[in-house]
């Protein structure tokens, strides 16, 4: 049966280093698991008002109903000010209602934080366990995957160009599906 991972990326800007980091991983994944970005930047600041029983904001909508079919998720994350983007934070907040529904619940996780700074985003990697330990997701323990000096590890073309961190992330990767098996 296929696998789905759903990659959320935690920078909008188009230019975004962590999702040319997040677009080299994605191959990295063997046959039998899809990789789908799910995009956040769209998702209205969670408001209650905007999701009643009555009437829900549509985005909300599109974000849970794309959620709902995957099986795991992988963050790939800057940090922003010692913690994680607001958008991660709006995203986990909104696919956590309604009470009782949450998108989240027993999916295992992954999370990779990068920085251009040797702190590698440790801040906003560990921001983000904290909350997916409440909304009840498993985060995979070991290997964490903290990428620093980020603007270095790219060629022209945004391919990684350092082998020593391609390996490494082939490893993360190859842990994340022997993570996600156990909860298949
Ligand atoms: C940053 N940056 C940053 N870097 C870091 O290592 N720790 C931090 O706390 C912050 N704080 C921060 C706040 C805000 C609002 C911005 C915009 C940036 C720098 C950040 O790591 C750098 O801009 C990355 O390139 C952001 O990732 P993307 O957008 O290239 O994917």
């Amino acid at each position: 049966m296929m696998t789905k991972v759903g990659i959320i990326v935690g920078s909008l800007r188009k230019d975004s280093v962590t999702k040319l980091l997040a677009e080299n991983v994605a191959p990295m994944f063997p046959e039998g698991v899809e990789t789908e970005f799910v995009k956040i930047g769209n998702i209205p600041l969670y408001n209650e008002d905007l999701d009643t029983e009555e009437n829900t904001h549509e985005e909300y909508t599109k974000f849970r109903n794309t959620m709902k079919e995957v099986d795991a998720i992988l963050f790939v994350t800057p940090e922003y000010n010692r913690t994680m983007p607001a958008g991660i934070k709006n995203a986990l907040d909104v696919g956590s209602r309604p009470y009782g529904q949450s998108i989240w619940d027993g999916k295992p996780a992954a999370i990779m934080s990068q920085s251009p700074s040797g702190l590698a985003g440790f801040g906003a990697n560990h921001d983000i366990r904290q909350g997916l330990v409440f909304l009840n997701v498993y985060p995979m323990q070991q290997p964490e995957a903290y990428i620093g000096g980020s603007y270095e590890l790219f060629d022209d073309n945004g391919k990684l160009n350092n082998e020593d961190t391609k390996s490494f992330l082939q490893t993360v990767v190859d842990a994340f599906v022997e993570h996600i098996g156990r909860f298949k």
